[in-house]
């Protein structure tokens, strides 16, 4: 411990000014990642260098948005855990803080993990996280900023007498199974209510706390909910409204508003949902009917996303979005590289208008970044087709189409067993071809294909329906073989006999964030082309479908660089 304290403090002395890091050659002089760096992304964001995960804490104060994330500044591999610090304006640019909080109390001692801002009566932030204790047993803990008058709190400051809430031979809380308080929320009966994740066997759970003054806090008898699927991660609680796009204040509970409950479940490492509604004065959250709890139920993203959380935005009422996603190479790779993990473009969400699931949405800032627009409009692609879309940097892309589908009944029928969208992506890839799909995008594609991911939709006919899936395959992606490289896939409910089916894909070198259906899926690629890297990525729309299929509309831009950190 004593030889990380000096590490820590060397770590420390790296950062000059107040509080903002000084880069020398940082990626963003470049409107590329460097040659030897392919896979440094251009406008998501990722520090320097070394790991991180969870994005914790997000807010936005006095007009600055901030993140945390879980950081370490050790190395490219988790460990030594501590919360970085970055802020912005605008949720695209993002400047780079000393770290917020690092261990320094018995009750963080050996990390300080995961956790969530709240804002307090007055505007005052409030941080509740978890830090880990000489035993090694998970406790929550509480910090204020130092400095109210910073709009970037620079400083924090821990409540001594953290840790607030811990094990005990009376509660019976599991020491390894207790962390990521959540944004806390204030109750009809004047006090605060904050959840926890936890597991008892194998049932997840989110214990519920309550305080009056948010330092001391009571466990309360029953959790806010619990389902058989073991340990829940990162829980999320939120208010969305039933009509329109706005978001509001995580206190609100009105008969306006649906209640969304986020979990990140361990053991697959996904972000799933459900919609139902909360009673405040019982402290319990019952998911709508027919909601389904699990793996097969709603996920924030059927690809690589994780460990996310939202925060209401006051400054243009709206809730916000953001997660980590992981690498998908080898650790061997990720030490190579030096660095490993980078964070999803922040996302709107909304409830949808069939009140079943949400609606996603990369933040409008973002556009501020397209550059060198080309657009197509009612082109014809037929059966086994190929374009190239070109006058963009293909590898740092924004780009948004919209099909039509001429002869829906057309479609193949879809057998009763494919009810597993993931499996039905490995099986039926971009190079299986069908009736009506697969058709959608290749991007980070090399010239000849031989590297490629390709985005695209099938369209099936079930009874009286029709049935779209979407994937995102990467099998193809890179040449190099210790990447995993599974098939993603999600059914998508649009009613395509009266609308487009749109695709949208934020391309950042080894990063596929596409946007089905105006947002109603989302999936999250890592790639690690070879050959389609920087100038030599191309961008194709395809069809390897018998039928023809019409592109609508189809939007590129280049995507400038961001100053990230
Ligand atoms: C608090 O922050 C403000 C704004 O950055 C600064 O002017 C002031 O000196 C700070 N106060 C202290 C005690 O550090
Ligand atoms: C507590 O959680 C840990 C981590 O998941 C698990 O290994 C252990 O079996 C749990 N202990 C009990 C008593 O359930
Ligand atoms: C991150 O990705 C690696 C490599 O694909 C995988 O082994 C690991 O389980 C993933 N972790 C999370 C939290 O997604
Ligand atoms: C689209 O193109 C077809 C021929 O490819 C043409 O007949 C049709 O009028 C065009 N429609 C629009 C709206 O431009
Ligand atoms: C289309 O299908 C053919 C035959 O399966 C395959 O060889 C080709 O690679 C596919 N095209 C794309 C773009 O995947």
């Amino acid at each position: 411990m004593a030889n990380s304290h000096v590490a820590f403090l060397l770590f420390l002395a790296l950062f000059v000014g107040h509080g903002v890091v000084e880069l020398q050659a940082s990626h963003h002089v470049y409107s590329y990642a460097s040659a030897k760096q392919p896979y440094r992304t251009g406008y998501h964001f990722q520090p320097p260098k070394n790991w991180i995960n969870d994005p914790n804490g997000i807010m936005v104060y006095r007009g600055v948005y901030h993140l945390f994330y879980q950081y370490n500044p050790k190395g490219a591999v988790w460990g030594n855990i501590v919360w970085a610090h970055s802020t912005s304006k605008d949720l695209v640019n993002w400047t780079p803080h000393k770290p917020a909080i690092y261990p320094s109390q018995p009750s963080d001692i050996n990390g300080c993990w995961s956790g969530s801002a709240t804002i307090l009566p007055g505007g005052r932030p409030a941080i509740l996280y978890t830090g880990i204790d000489p035993l090694n047993r998970q406790v929550q803990n509480l910090a204020i900023p130092k400095n109210l008058s910073d709009p970037y709190l620079r400083e924090w400051i821990k409540s001594p007498k953290n840790p607030l809430m811990q094990p005990t031979a009376q509660n019976h809380i599991n020491a390894s199974s207790f962390r990521d308080p959540t944004t806390a929320w204030f109750g009809p009966d004047k006090k605060w209510r904050v959840i926890v994740g936890s597991k008892v066997n194998s049932l997840g759970l989110a214990m519920v706390f309550k305080s009056k003054d948010f330092v001391n806090w009571v466990q309360s008898k029953t959790p806010l909910h619990s389902a058989n699927t073991g340990m829940w991660e990162c829980p999320d609680f939120y208010p969305v409204p039933v009509k329109g796009q706005n978001g509001v204040d995580t206190s609100v509970n009105s008969p306006y508003v649906k209640h969304v409950l986020k979990t990140s479940l361990d053991e697959t490492k996904h972000d799933l949902y459900t919609i139902g509604s909360y009673d405040n004065v019982k402290d319990v959250y019952t998911p709508d009917e027919g909601s389904v709890e699990g793996d097969s139920g709603l996920r924030y993203d059927y690809g690589k996303y994780y460990a996310s959380k939202t925060f209401f935005d006051n400054v243009k009422n709206r809730r916000i979005l953001m997660g980590w996603i992981n690498e998908s190479s080898s650790v061997a790779d990720d030490i190579k590289k030096g660095w490993s993990g980078v964070h999803a473009i922040p996302r709107k969400i909304w409830l949808a208008r069939s009140g079943k699931q949400l609606v996603q949405w990369p933040v409008t800032e973002i556009q501020k970044l397209r550059a060198n627009h080309v657009s197509l409009t009612n082109k014809t692609l037929k059966g086994g087709s190929v374009i190239e879309v070109s006058g963009i940097t293909a590898a740092q892309a924004d780009v948004d189409v919209s099909f039509e589908i001429a002869d829906l009944e057309k479609a193949e029928v879809l057998k009763p067993s494919w009810t597993n969208p993931q499996l039905l992506c490995s099986q039926k890839g971009a190079s299986v071809k069908g009736r009506l799909g697969p058709f959608g995008l290749l991007v980070l594609a090399s010239d000849g294909l031989k590297e490629n991911t390709a985005v695209f939709f099938r369209i099936f006919k079930s009874h009286n329906k029709y049935v779209v899936l979407m994937c995102s395959d990467q099998s193809r992606s890179s040449r190099n073989q210790d990447n995993d490289k599974t098939p993603y896939g999600a059914f998508l409910d649009v009613d395509i006999q009266h609308q487009k089916l749109s695709l949208r894909s934020l391309i950042d070198h080894s990063i596929v964030e596409s946007f089905g259906g105006g947002g109603k899926v989302c999936i999250t690629s890592r790639v690690y082309p070879t050959l389609a890297i920087n100038k030599a990525a191309h961008l194709y729309a395809f069809n390897n479908g018998t039928q023809s299929i019409k592109i609508a509309e189809l939007n590129a831009w280049s995507m400038n660089t961001a100053k990230i950190n």
